[in-house]
């Protein structure tokens, strides 16, 4: 599995020796949420703040916001993978988003963990990633919710019978013990945040997670 380390359990007063630190280890993406105190009660950072980060992981920037189709265009020059919350739009929308996209940028679609995976059927051959919310968005350092794996089984299997290109990647609670869970159904990203950062040497708990 690759690993997406989430710096939002990391220690923002030393953000520079952070990301360094991040940087010295061999996970291949960088996770980053955005919150906007309206999709979700909290507020973190945006575009501004994305655009300062040095680093040459994947950035995956993980949008919790209200009118993401509004907003995606400024995230777009700073991202590589840019996700969004199924909830957050009308699935005519994003289904028209998708079909016209001219965006230089891979999409993923995300979904809350009392959402049903099925719902994404139709916007699935369009879709660069699908990220399965394993806790409610909006904080870290909650506690897995196994609905996640059945979740992941489906999309793993889609992914097989018509060949799309999607990466499966879950995002919250992931330690050492349920990053086995979701390797288990064929999971090929994991989020961490506060399993990372709380550690003392952020490419021990990488290497235990992947
Ligand atoms: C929660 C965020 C997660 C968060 C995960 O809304 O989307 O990416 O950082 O944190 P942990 O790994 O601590 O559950
Ligand atoms: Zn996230």
């Amino acid at each position: 599995m690759k690993v997406s380390p989430s710096i939002l359990s990391m220690d923002f007063s030393r953000k520079e020796e952070e990301i360094n630190k991040l940087n010295q280890t061999d996970a291949e993406y960088i996770h980053l949420d955005v919150m906007d105190g309206h999709f979700v009660s909290n507020k973190t950072f945006d575009e501004q703040f994305i655009k300062t980060i040095k680093s040459d992981k994947i950035f995956d920037t993980h949008l919790m916001i209200k009118d993401p189709l509004k907003e995606l265009h400024k995230y777009v020059p700073y991202t590589t993978y840019l996700t969004f919350h199924y909830e957050a739009e009308t699935k005519e929308n994003i289904l028209e988003y998708l079909k016209n996209k001219k965006d230089d940028c891979l999409i993923g679609l995300s979904i809350k963990p009392g959402t049903d995976v099925r719902v994404l059927d139709e916007m699935l051959p369009y879709l660069d990633l699908v990220l399965v919310m394993s806790v409610e968005p909006g904080k870290g350092g909650q506690k897995f919710m196994e609905s996640a794996l059945s979740k992941i089984e489906y999309l793993v299997n889609k992914k097989k019978v018509f060949n799309y290109k999607y990466l499966i990647e879950v995002d919250g609670g992931i330690n050492e013990q349920t990053a086995k869970l979701v390797k288990g159904v064929g999971c090929e990203i994991v989020v961490a945040g506060s399993y990372v950062f709380s550690s003392s040497d952020y490419q021990t708990a990488i290497d235990k997670i992947r």
